[in-house]
C-alpha cells in the first residue's frame, strides 16, 4: 500500500516587520483595537522588489533541503493563492519551479484562498495514493500586502505576507502517513471575501482603480460567525470519521485569521491551550501561508517529533474549507 506522507516542512517570513504602532500612523487604528480584536501584534511585508514567487521560492528551496532531496527529485509542484504575481498566466507554481531548477515537471496554482494548504494536501495525497508521483512540492504563499486598501481599516490590518512549503512523498509506513483530509465549498458566500476587480466580472478600467476595486474586501462579522461554526464541525466530522478523540491529537493547528476565531473553536472543542499553535499574533493571516507558516513554527521550536499526529482546520474564501489529519514524517 502507498501512502503519502508530510516529509517536511519550511516557510519564510518576509524581512519587513509592521507593527500595530506603524498602522495607526496609516489608517484611523489603534494597537489596542487591534490586540482586542483579533489578537495580532505584528505581520510582515515582502519589499517592493518580491511578487509570490519569491517567497513561495525561498519555502520551497527549505523545503526540499528539509527532505533530504535535490530539485530534479520533485515530480510536480502546486501552489495556492491569493495573490499570484500576475492575473490569470503564467502560473506562480511555474516561475517558482524555475526558480528552483526544476525543469519539466508539471506546476500549476489553485485558489482556496485561506483554505490552500488543505486543498494542496488533498491533492498530493490523491496523486501519490493513485502512484503517479513520488515526490510533490507544494507551497502556499502570499503578497497580500499587494491587495491591501490601506483605506479600509477593516481588512488592512489583518492580513501579512509569507509563504510555507511541504514535500509529500510516497510512502509504505503507515505511522508517518496523512490520515484523512476533507475539503468543501459554498459558493452562495461568494460576496463574503472578495477582490471584485480586475477579473472577467469587472475587468480592469479606471472606474474600477478608482473606486479600489481590485483590493481584498471582507463581510468581516458575517464571515467571523460562520468561521467559528464551519471550523468546529469539520474538526468534529473528521475526528469521528476516524475514530480519534482531541487528546490523540499533538497539535491542532488552525488557520489564523483572528485569536478570537481560534480560542472559540479550541474551547468548542475541548483542546488543551498547549496543543493549539498560535501565531497569528506574529504573522497576521497570511491565507493560503498560514497553516504551513504555522506547522514550521512548532518544527523550528524543535518540539515536532516523526510521527506525531496534526490535525489542521481552515476556513476562507470561496467560501470553502477543510481539515487534515496527517503524521508528521519529516525528521
Ligand atoms: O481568513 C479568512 C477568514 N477570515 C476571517 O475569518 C475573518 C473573520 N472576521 C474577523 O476576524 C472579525 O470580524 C474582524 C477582526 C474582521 C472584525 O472584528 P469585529 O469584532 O467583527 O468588528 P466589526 O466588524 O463588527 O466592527 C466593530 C467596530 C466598527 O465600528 P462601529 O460601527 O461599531 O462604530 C468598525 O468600524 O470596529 C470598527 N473597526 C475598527 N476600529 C478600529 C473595524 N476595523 C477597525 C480597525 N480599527 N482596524
Amino acid at each position: 500500500m502507498i501512502y503519502a506522507s508530510m516529509r517536511s516542512i519550511a516557510s519564510y517570513i518576509p524581512k519587513q516587520c509592521i507593527t500595530n504602532f506603524d498602522l495607526e500612523k496609516i489608517v484611523d487604528t489603534s494597537n489596542e483595537w487591534i490586540t482586542k480584536r483579533t489578537g495580532i501584534k505584528t505581520r510582515y511585508f515582502a519589499d517592493k522588489t518580491q511578487a509570490t514567487s519569491d517567497l513561495a521560492t525561498y519555502a520551497g528551496e527549505l523545503a526540499i533541503q528539509r527532505a533530504g532531496l535535490r530539485p530534479s527529485d520533485i515530480d510536480l509542484v502546486i501552489v495556492a493563492t491569493l495573490s499570484p504575481d500576475f492575473l490569470g498566466m503564467p502560473s506562480t507554481a511555474c516561475i517558482a519551479s524555475h526558480n528552483l531548477g526544476i525543469h519539466n515537471k508539471p506546476a500549476f496554482d489553485i485558489t482556496t484562498a485561506c483554505t490552500g494548504f488543505i486543498y494542496l494536501l488533498s491533492l498530493a495525497k490523491a496523486y501519490i495514493q493513485a502512484g503517479m508521483y513520488e515526490n510533490i512540492l507544494i507551497i502556499g504563499a502570499e503578497k497580500i500586502s499587494s491587495l491591501l486598501d490601506f483605506n479600509d481599516r477593516s481588512t488592512c490590518v489583518l492580513f501579512g505576507d509569507g509563504a510555507g512549503a511541504s514535500v509529500i512523498s510516497a510512502t509504505s509506513d503507515q505511522n508517518e502517513a496523512i490520515v484523512d483530509v476533507h475539503i468543501s465549498a459554498n459558493g452562495q458566500y461568494s460576496d463574503f471575501l472578495v477582490t471584485p476587480g480586475c477579473g472577467s466580472r469587472n475587468p480592469a478600467n479606471q472606474h474600477v482603480i478608482d473606486s479600489n476595486l481590485q483590493f481584498i474586501q471582507m463581510k468581516g462579522n458575517e464571515t467571523f460567525k460562520l468561521a467559528v461554526k464551519t471550523l468546529a464541525n469539520d474538526v468534529d466530522y473528521i475526528l469521528k470519521a476516524n475514530s480519534m478523540q482531541p487528546e490523540d491529537i499533538k497539535f491542532f493547528i488552525p488557520h489564523q485569521a483572528n485569536l478570537r476565531i481560534i480560542s472559540a473553536v479550541g474551547e468548542m472543542l475541548d483542546f488543551h491551550q498547549d496543543q493549539i499553535v498560535v501565531t497569528v499574533d506574529q504573522f497576521g493571516n497570511t491565507s493560503a501561508a498560514s497553516i504551513p507558516m504555522a506547522i514550521n513554527s512548532v518544527y523550528e521550536a524543535q518540539k515536532l517529533q516523526k510521527g506525531d499526529l496534526l490535525l489542521l482546520d481552515a476556513f476562507g474564501g470561496g467560501l470553502t474549507w477543510g481539515s487534515a489529519l496527517l503524521r508528521f514524517g519529516g525528521l
